[in-house]
């Protein structure tokens, strides 16, 4: 055969894997084969590079019409609507085809999905039963264990195993019983078998230690909010007694400027024979304290510069006054 002949072939079996990989809808598929990878990814049977398809129960790929993400990388918008959350008392499936309702107690969860299981905040998805996490020290537990593979800090493939057990918050499941879980400083392996929740290692394997989580919440103790009351109290009282000293001192300068009004009246009174000031130049300058005040003068020298404003009147260099 000539290699001309061959072309085509050759051709077909170059273009084979962009066949294979376009999905279409209603594209047979076999819906059993769809499973999670060892990363613990899942992988649909229609595994389309644009993740719009999952494969139905019907065994044809059909659009996805649920997500648990805000963002779908290579969803096309302009061929299919984009896939909503599902709300209230239904979860979406990892296969994203069609929101379902909430899972009771026994029934038939995905892998760690303990969302998927109705029941609040103690359900757990235990060896993909819904369970309750809630068996108390001493009771009868068990332990799902899960292999899943990881990019180690160099980049290489590595393999971990993570557990997780039905014990209550604070315990955990050893050789089938609840113990109480490990306090902080205390070697461990698995965030499981510490109090807190939280086992801290270095990143590459081995032992490491139980410890509060980065993002635990910080109780605040009593000490602290009494210090904090007393505090606010004593600086409001601070402010209170400022105000208080400055009022005292500014009402005790107007005393002062009020005496030194009514004594100056009195010495010109004096001075006019104990007659009440004539409606002159002089009485206005004495109605009008703000011109002797803030005067360095003294009183007397004050009421004979109006004395002399009075003989005189006409001229007024307040700025002898004033100086
Ligand atoms: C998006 O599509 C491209 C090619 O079509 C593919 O290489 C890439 O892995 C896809 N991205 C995701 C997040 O699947
Ligand atoms: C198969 O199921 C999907 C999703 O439920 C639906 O969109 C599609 O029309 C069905 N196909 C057939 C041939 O019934
Ligand atoms: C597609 O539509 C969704 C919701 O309508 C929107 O959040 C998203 O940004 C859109 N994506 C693109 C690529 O336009
Ligand atoms: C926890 O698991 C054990 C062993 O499977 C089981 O006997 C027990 O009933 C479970 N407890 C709860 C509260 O689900």
């Amino acid at each position: 055969m000539s290699t001309f002949k061959k072309l085509p072939l050759l051709l077909l079996w170059l273009t084979a894997p962009l066949l294979i990989t376009a999905v279409t809808f209603g594209q047979a598929c076999d819906p059993t084969t769809s499973h999670l990878n060892a990363y613990l990814t899942y992988v649909d049977a229609c595994d389309d590079p644009s993740g719009m398809y999952a494969c139905a129960s019907n065994n044809t790929c059909a659009f996805k019409t649920c997500v648990n993400t805000n963002y779908l990388k290579n969803w096309s918008n302009t061929t299919h609507k984009f896939p909503s959350r599902c709300t209230g008392t239904k979860f979406c499936p990892d296969n994203g085809l069609q929101c379902l309702p909430m899972v009771a107690q026994g029934g038939a969860c995905e892998l760690d999905r303990d969302d998927e299981c109705a029941g609040g905040a103690y359900s757990i998805c235990l060896n993909r039963v819904c369970s309750i996490k809630g068996v108390p020290v001493e009771g009868n537990c068990v332990i799902e264990s899960t292999q899943f593979a990881y990019m180690d800090q160099n980049g290489e493939e590595a393999e971990g195993t993570y557990e997780r057990d039905n014990c209550t918050v604070g315990a955990y499941c050893e050789n089938t019983k609840c113990i109480a879980g490990l306090p902080n400083g205390a070697p461990c392996t698995q965030d499981r078998v510490c109090f807190s929740n939280s086992c801290y290692n270095d990143g590459v394997g081995g032992a490491g230690f139980c410890g509060n989580p980065p993002d635990s919440f910080k109780e605040v103790p009593i000490s602290t909010w009494a210090a904090i009351g007393v505090s606010v109290l004593v600086f409001m009282l601070l402010i209170l007694l400022a105000l208080w000293f400055l009022h005292r001192y500014q009402s005790k300068k107007e005393h002062a400027k009020i005496q030194r009004f009514f004594d100056m009246q009195d010495a010109l009174r004096q001075y006019s024979g104990n007659d009440t000031p004539e409606m002159s130049e002089g009485a206005i300058l004495l109605g009008t304290p703000r011109l002797y005040a803030h005067s360095n003068k003294s009183d007397s020298s004050i009421v004979s510069d109006i004395r002399n404003r009075m003989s005189m009147p006409g001229s007024r260099p307040s700025s002898q006054l004033l100086s």
